[in-house]
């Protein structure tokens, strides 16, 4: 079935976006913490698989020159379709006027240099769960 992609929040199942989050091994939070998240960023993207949510990813941003991507993510029986990079196309198409960062999965990278991203030599992060991060290899 071919994959739907939508931008709304309404009607989103936060329970699941969790537990996706959590199957792709990212760092995932009580539903309604993922709902605030989502519903206060610029973008938001949804993939469906029929009724079932199957991806997502966000952007925050000013709106006017500055931005940052976050929590994208497709559900391993749906990865390998293009749906990865129709959701970062998608939240481009909102924010590519602005500097746009990220910081990709240890073993991501290459999805993101294939989408334009390159490397930041000095990128600093004050992270909430630092030592976590740091053994997952985000950090020194
Ligand atoms: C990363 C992720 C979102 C990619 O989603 P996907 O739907 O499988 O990606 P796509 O099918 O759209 O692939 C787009 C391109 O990236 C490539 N690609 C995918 N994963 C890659 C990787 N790990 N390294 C290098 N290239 C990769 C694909 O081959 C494809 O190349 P092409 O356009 O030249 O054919 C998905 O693998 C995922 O959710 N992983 C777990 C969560 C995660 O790590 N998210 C990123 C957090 S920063």
């Amino acid at each position: 079935m071919e994959l739907e992609y939508r931008s709304e929040c309404a009607g989103v199942d936060w329970a699941r976006v969790a537990e996706i989050l959590r199957r792709v091994g990212m760092a995932h939070h009580a539903p309604e913490v993922h709902r605030a998240a989502f519903e206060a960023s610029y973008a938001t993207v949804f993939v469906y698989d029929g009724d079932v949510l199957a991806g997502f990813g966000r952007a925050i941003s000013d709106g006017a020159y500055q931005a940052a991507i976050y929590d994208c993510a497709v559900l391993p029986e749906c990865q390998g379709r293009g749906a990865g990079r129709r959701i970062v196309e998608a939240l481009l198409a909102r924010v590519g006027h602005c500097n746009v960062i990220l910081y990709a999965a240890p073993g991501k990278e290459g999805f993101y240099e294939r989408l334009g991203f390159r490397r930041m030599r000095t990128g600093m992060a004050r992270f909430v769960n630092a030592d976590a991060l740091r053994e997952r290899g985000f950090t020194d």
